[in-house]
């Protein structure tokens, strides 16, 4: 493909949240966060094993494939980008189609919708979704339970102290000392809109993050840095009395048999 005809394909599919080098074409140079994501990666980089040769990875959330792409870079032997928004598959499909990397499954399945792959991966990327969700946990505990086989490499926005209370295993009804306390998990309800999007839910702050981490079963192995956590799977805390997710797991019957 000419320069040319990559230059209308790019605005033909835009905007591009993901400022991709398509052979030297910048698909986002004006975005607000800079030279997003590349920038942001650099930050975080050392978080993500560097071979990842003959292993699998999910990218939930995967926008127009920049961590898709370069876990393929990294050696991955299957990389599977969902998200649910067609427009930005298609920005993925083209940014693998032109820099000719190959092997790379882009579909449109919604976070919810996990239980559908029926596959477990070594590593799942769940980058930037958690906020935009209404049911941020419930996200956790299916990607715990259907998809997660091993790592899992995980951010959200994050705003408050970065200081984390220690939370205590119970506490009495009458005891409202940790409420006041800002270090205290707390995950803040954005009803109407933050930072001119309508799709920002939740604002989680350091302590809620990590308390919702281990609720969903994954023990945080690195980080914060820039707010990116390398997880791994562990038990999930009170499984004991049934599995937290109520969601389907798999296509309904007449589903499965077309
Ligand atoms: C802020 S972008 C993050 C993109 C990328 N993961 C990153 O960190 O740069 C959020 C992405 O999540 C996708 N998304 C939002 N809700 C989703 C859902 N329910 N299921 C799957 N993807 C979703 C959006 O379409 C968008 O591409």
């Amino acid at each position: 493909m000419g320069e040319q005809e990559l230059r209308q394909d790019i605005t033909r599919l835009g905007p591009w949240f993901h400022n991709l080098d398509l052979n030297g074409v910048q698909t986002a140079p004006d975005h607000f966060l800079g030279d997003y994501p590349a920038g942001k990666f650099s930050r975080f980089a050392h978080l993500v094993p560097g071979d990842l040769t003959g292993r699998s990875v999910l990218d939930i959330g995967c926008n127009a494939g920049f961590y898709s792409l370069e876990m393929k870079r990294r050696g991955a032997a299957r990389v599977v980008g969902i998200d649910s928004d067609d427009r930005y598959l298609a920005q993925a499909r083209l940014a693998a189609d032109t820099l000719g990397v190959g092997g790379v499954e882009f579909r449109n399945l919604s976070i919810y919708d996990v239980g559908a792959l029926g596959e477990r991966f070594d590593l799942v990327i769940f980058m930037g979704v958690l906020y935009h969700l209404r049911h941020p946990l419930l996200a956790l505990d299916l990607i715990r339970e259907h998809v997660a086989g091993d790592l899992m490499l995980f951010q959200t926005l994050t705003r408050g102290p970065d200081e984390v209370a220690e939370a205590a295993a119970d506490y009495d009804f009458s005891d409202d000392q940790q409420f006041q306390n800002p270090a205290w998990p707390r995950m803040a309800f954005v009803e109407h809109e933050w930072a001119h999007d309508w799709t920002n839910w939740w604002v989680p702050n350091r302590a809620g993050v990590e308390a919702m981490l281990r609720a969903s079963g994954f023990a945080v192995e690195a980080g914060p840095a820039d707010e990116v956590y390398l997880c791994r799977t562990a038990d999930v805390p009170f499984s004991q009395y049934g599995p937290h997710t109520v969601y389907p797991a798999r296509p309904s019957q007449g589903e499965a048999a077309r």
